[in-house]
């Protein structure tokens, strides 16, 4: 069935960037707030793993969601949670390299990945691509070459975990 098939057929030779580690959705928030995600703005999430921050984005901050996610059964999971919350208008995930995507149409770019060399691997892209006054909110690993507008500390996630998110204009 065509709906069903993943789309990286041209990504078969994608670098994993990082490894399936989630965000805490108390973290998930904090991301989004942060980045100053408005109703109708468009966000990308680098490397979506079950869909947890397209999902809040688009559900409880009604944006125009779209997650970038190599692993295709994170993929599946995330397409199928999606289309069973509703959100399908307005939430995605692309199977696919993140480093092999458009990100000129993003508000605010979400990343959760690793530290450099991996950020630096991603930074070019959004350098080359993001329109002036889109956001990137980084969890716990920085842009190295850029300086943060904001860095945010949560000393406990209610699980006893420490987390830091960095704030970028461009
Ligand atoms: C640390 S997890 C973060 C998941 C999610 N963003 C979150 O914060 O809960 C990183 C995710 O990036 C995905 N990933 C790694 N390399 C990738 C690539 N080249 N393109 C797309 N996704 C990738 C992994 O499969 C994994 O799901």
């Amino acid at each position: 069935m065509l709906c069903c098939v993943p789309l990286a057929a041209q990504d078969t030779d994608a670098e994993k960037l990082a490894p399936y580690y989630p965000t805490p959705e108390t973290i998930v928030e904090k991301m989004l707030q942060l980045g100053g995600l408005k109703a109708g703005e468009k966000v990308f999430d680098l490397g979506s793993g079950d869909g947890r921050i397209v999902i809040m984005a688009a559900q409880k901050f009604h944006a125009e969601a779209v997650g970038i996610e190599l692993d295709a059964d994170l993929w599946r999971q995330s397409t199928d949670k999606i289309r069973k919350l509703g959100l399908d208008k307005n939430a995605h995930i692309v199977n696919g390299d993140l480093l092999r995507q458009n990100y000129s149409s993003a508000d605010l770019v979400t990343v959760y990945l690793l530290p450099d060399p991996v950020n630096t691997k991603v930074q070019p892209l959004l350098d080359k691509e993001l329109k002036k006054g889109a956001r990137v909110v980084a969890h716990d690993f920085e842009f190295r070459n850029w300086t943060p507008e904001k860095v945010e500390n949560i000393a406990d996630d209610g699980e006893g975990r420490s987390h830091t998110l960095y704030l970028y204009r461009k």
